[in-house]
């Protein structure tokens, strides 16, 4: 099925996908259901234990070398997802398959990204799913332009905006190897300068200067659309909310997220000793139209 969807002045034609299961099966899409066999080509996080994970592509011939000896990719082809895979030093490994959430923490990092506990958030803030046009700015390394994509798709789009080639093109190889290229559109440019897409469902910012987007979104956002932005200071967040205050948004709010690990152990349960304590703040709101 080939679909057209008009979007104020850009038309844009989704990738060509078929439906099974309600899943996609877009070339190289990431599988979101557990069963089935690895493929020759597709991405496992080999487990080796609680601290350690490795995202590998899986090929025939090609080795994949640790401190624990080496493994075999090509082994893995045809077997089930979550299958032990044993070194050349007798270590066991396990093959899961990689969530969105795991490609994240894996991402080539060359800025600060999100956090899964913020991304979460905003997904659901954002009312983000399949289907939905969402702009992002800056793309930095893509970690939430993936997080994005997967939410998006089969039919939605993700248009991100980042004004440093070198970043972009980390992002195009973060995104790429996700298999998640097919629903993302990647703009090289100063998104204070504009954006171009019109009636977008949310509009999400990760950049220094978001208080200078606002004019942007607003003119972007279809009407009750979602505007969220993430800054690590309370400066970025107050010039941020005058300028949305002086705009017709509504249920403007401020929010920041804590995530405290808990160690479980025999008469020992209690909270780790050392916590992140803090990413930054995220600032949602929504448009409304005046007469
Ligand atoms: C913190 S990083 C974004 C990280 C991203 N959210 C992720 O999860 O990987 C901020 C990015 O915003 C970009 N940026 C800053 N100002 C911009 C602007 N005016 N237009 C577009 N991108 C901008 C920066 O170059 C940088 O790559």
């Amino acid at each position: 099925m080939r679909i057209r969807i008009e979007i104020g002045k850009e038309n844009f034609i989704p990738p060509l996908v078929s439906r099974l299961h309600g899943e996609d099966f877009m070339a190289g899409a990431p599988n979101r259901r557990g069963m089935g066999a690895i493929g020759e080509g597709e991405d496992v996080l080999l487990y080796l234990d609680e601290r350690r994970t490795y995202q590998v592509r899986v090929e025939a011939g090609k080795q994949f070398h640790t401190h624990k000896g080496f493994v075999e990719l090509g082994d893995l082809i045809g077997r089930s997802y979550g299958s032990p895979v044993v070194s050349s030093l007798g270590v066991r490994f396990h093959a899961l398959r990689p969530l969105v959430r795991d490609r994240i923490l894996k991402t080539d990092r060359r800025t600060q990204v999100l956090y899964p506990k913020d991304i979460g958030y905003l997904l659901l803030r954002m009312g983000i799913g399949a289907g939905s046009l969402v702009v992002e700015a800056g793309t930095g390394s893509g970690a939430l332009t993936c997080a994005l994509a997967d939410a998006v798709r089969p039919d939605g789009r993700v248009y991100s905006y980042e004004i440093n080639p070198r970043f972009q093109r980390i992002a195009a190889g973060n995104v790429e190897r996700a298999g998640l290229m097919g629903y993302v559109e990647l703009k090289e440019g100063d998104v204070t300068e504009g954006i171009d897409e019109e009636g977008v469902d949310a509009v999400v910012l990760d950049m220094a200067t978001p208080w200078l987007v606002i004019p942007h979104a607003y003119e972007a956002l279809a009407g009750s659309g979602v505007f969220a932005s993430f800054s690590p200071t309370i400066e970025q967040v107050m010039k941020t909310v005058s300028a949305l205050r002086e705009r017709p948004f509504v249920e403007v709010e401020t929010i920041e997220l804590m995530l405290r690990r808990i160690n479980v152990a025999e008469n020992k349960t209690r909270p780790q000793t050392v916590m992140i304590g803090h990413s930054g703040y995220v600032t949602t709101a929504r448009k409304v139209l005046e007469e």
